[in-house]
């Protein structure tokens, strides 16, 4: 049986491969982490949609049966592109505007991700379809992907991004934040410890995982439920920063270098 495909810019897509084990446990995952291009978030469309293409062709010489695009930039820039490319189910993320206008109660909603993600059309669009009467305030996050990518989870460094990018946010009285990037749920606790019990997180993932399985389910692509799953992890970077950083997010893990096979754009 074949496995399924997930990559992100990085590590951020783990938020999203610890969901998807969670709920398919029998299923192989192959995660591609683009480490070396990270961020995507300040780099420009067309260069979003070039190396999104080359992690799913590099997947696809992988043989899996379905894609995550587990990056909410790169679903943004991209993922057009990749389903007219692709015959093969893609599953592909955005921030959760629909669920925080659903959760909020006093309609004042944060929206913390990338200025790829902030920018662009189809962040407009959810915005124009979903955000009704509630009043959404955006906020990117520079510098914040690059100290997780480090794995920085608990740096000093990392908390006074976390302070100067929730402080706008806390005074204008949000009462939900949306962790717009795959990346940030990484940090959720602290995240969660700033904005104070009060705030509700929303984190797209778990809904991701549930797309996964009924995609799946409807092209009669899911694996039959005897052994358990396995994962295997590349990076377009450095192996040994990417094992280290891994081996915080999901455990003991081996990493291999993302090399391109012939005629494959990696
Ligand atoms: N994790 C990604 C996202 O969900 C991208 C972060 C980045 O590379 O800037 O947007």
């Amino acid at each position: 049986m074949a496995a399924i495909g997930v990559f992100d810019s990085g590590v951020g897509g783990i938020s999203v491969l610890r969901e998807i084990r969670a709920l398919l446990p029998h299923e192989d995952l192959y995660y591609l982490a683009d480490s070396r291009h990270a961020p995507y978030g300040p780099k420009p469309e067309s260069y979003i949609v070039e190396r999104s293409v080359a992690c799913c062709e590099f997947l696809l010489a992988h043989e899996v049966k379905a894609i995550v695009v587990a990056c909410n930039t790169a679903t943004a820039a991209a993922v057009k592109t990749l389903r007219a490319r692709c015959t093969l189910p893609i599953i592909a993320m955005e921030p959760g505007i629909k669920p925080a206008v659903a959760a909020s109660r006093n309609g004042i909603i944060g929206v913390l991700a990338t200025s790829g993600t902030l920018s662009s059309a189809r962040f407009s669009a959810l915005l124009q379809q979903y955000s009704g009467a509630a009043h959404i305030i955006t906020q990117p996050c520079p510098g914040l992907v690059e100290q997780i990518e480090q794995g920085e989870l608990h740096s000093p460094r990392l908390q006074s991004l976390l302070q100067r990018y929730l402080a706008p946010l806390l005074e204008a009285g949000v009462d939900t934040i949306i962790l717009g990037c795959t990346h940030y749920p990484l940090v959720r606790a602290q995240i969660q410890a700033l904005a104070g019990p009060a705030v509700q997180l929303i984190d797209t993932g778990p809904a991701v995982a549930r797309q996964v399985q009924r995609v799946l389910r409807e092209h009669h692509l899911l694996a039959p439920g005897e052994a358990n799953g396995v994962e295997r992890f590349w990076t377009s970077g450095e192996p040994a920063q990417a094992h280290e950083v891994l081996r915080q997010l999901w455990g003991e893990v081996e990493v291999a270098p993302m090399v391109a096979s012939p005629g494959n754009a990696g």
